[in-house]
């Protein structure tokens, strides 16, 4: 049916006919709140993310309450700890700072608010990279495997709900499945960075969480960002080992792959809207050129649209009081 008769703006005419015709719809508890959680005391701002701190314990178990009063789905914690080393011990000691800090808010928050660790050791090695080193500098992969799977499983008798592994090893699923399950966790989920890009998108995070290759780049375990099929074998090899749900990330520059993931894996996909993505907007709208809260919204739409049903972003709380005024 052509025009006249097809007139698609009969349906955009007042807000109350937006809203009955709206495709997605998105809520708090879609919102995943990322929190830094330092060994030092008091906390301290964060260099290209304005508005994001490194939390001591007791801030962190605020910004968790505080998490749940606003209804958001869950948080992820990300540890910087005091002392760093080849194998990166500290992601796997059992009072390390992530543990202690998932100890604190389970007491604080109950189970009225779904626990992440972020599963991963580029900022507890003194290298920065995201495995143990092979004696040529390159990450080697399968000895890699080891301490990941004993800081995810760490993680859990901390009482992590869900443990997020972003270190893009092959093989890393079923090695934490296997630890965990191990030791009686099966109920501890696994929510896996399938398709994570070497993206220069995580500038802003490395600063945050101090975890910067000090030689070379990602780019031998992250993805290439020119690859869309090899996205969707990613997401397939870690479904096989275990996975739970999939991450990918960056989520703005891939919303293609979010939305082929999920439609040609059918699992529960999230979007990592990355640290890059949040400083954009915060300094596009710090010099007058974006109405923030109207930008973080459809950004954040357009990831559920592209089919994550849940996103991981630094804007969660702020989304959250936006999305509960409107
Ligand atoms: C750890 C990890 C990174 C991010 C999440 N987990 C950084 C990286 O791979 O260098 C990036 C998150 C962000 O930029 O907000 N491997």
């Amino acid at each position: 049916m052509e025009f006249p008769i097809s007139r698609p703006r009969r349906l955009r005419r007042t807000e109350a006919l937006r809203a009955l015709f709206r495709e997605t719809r998105l809520a708090p508890a879609d919102l995943i709140l990322p929190l830094f959680v330092h060994e030092g005391h008091g906390s301290e701002p964060v260099s290209g993310m304005v508005g994001v701190e490194r939390l001591d314990l007791d801030g962190v178990a605020r910004a968790a309450v505080t998490a749940a009063e606003a209804g958001l789905g869950a948080v992820i914690l990300f540890g910087i700890p005091a002392a760093k080393d080849a194998t990166g011990s500290s992601a796997f000691a059992d009072d390390g700072i992530v543990q202690r800090a998932l100890g604190r808010i389970r007491t604080e928050t109950g189970d009225s608010l779904v626990l992440i660790a972020d599963t991963c050791l580029c900022a507890y090695t003194d290298h920065g990279h995201c495995g143990v080193l092979a004696a040529d500098g390159r990450v080697d992969n399968d000895a890699s495997l080891e301490p990941i799977a004993k800081t995810a499983a760490s993680q859990a008798r901390a009482g992590a709900d869900i443990v997020a592994p972003s270190d893009m090893m092959d093989g890393r699923v079923a090695a934490i499945r296997s630890a965990l399950d191990g030791e009686g966790f099966e109920q501890t989920a696994v929510v896996s960075y399938a398709v994570k890009h070497a993206s220069a998108f995580y500038g802003p995070f490395r600063a945050a969480a101090g975890s910067s290759p000090s030689r070379g780049d990602r780019r031998g375990y992250q993805m290439d960002p020119a690859n869309s099929d090899e996205a969707v074998r990613e997401a397939l090899l870690d479904l096989d080992e275990g996975a739970d749900a999939l991450i990918v990330k960056p989520a703005m520059p891939s919303l293609d792959l979010i939305a082929r993931v999920r439609a040609e894996t059918g699992a529960v996909t999230w979007g990592y809207a990355v640290s890059g993505e949040y400083a954009m907007i915060e300094a596009a709208s710090a010099n007058g050129s974006l109405d923030k809260q109207a930008a973080v919204l459809e950004s954040l739409v357009a990831i559920r649209r592209a089919g994550a049903s849940s996103i991981i972003t630094y804007h969660a709380l702020e989304a959250a009081t936006w999305l509960r005024d409107q």
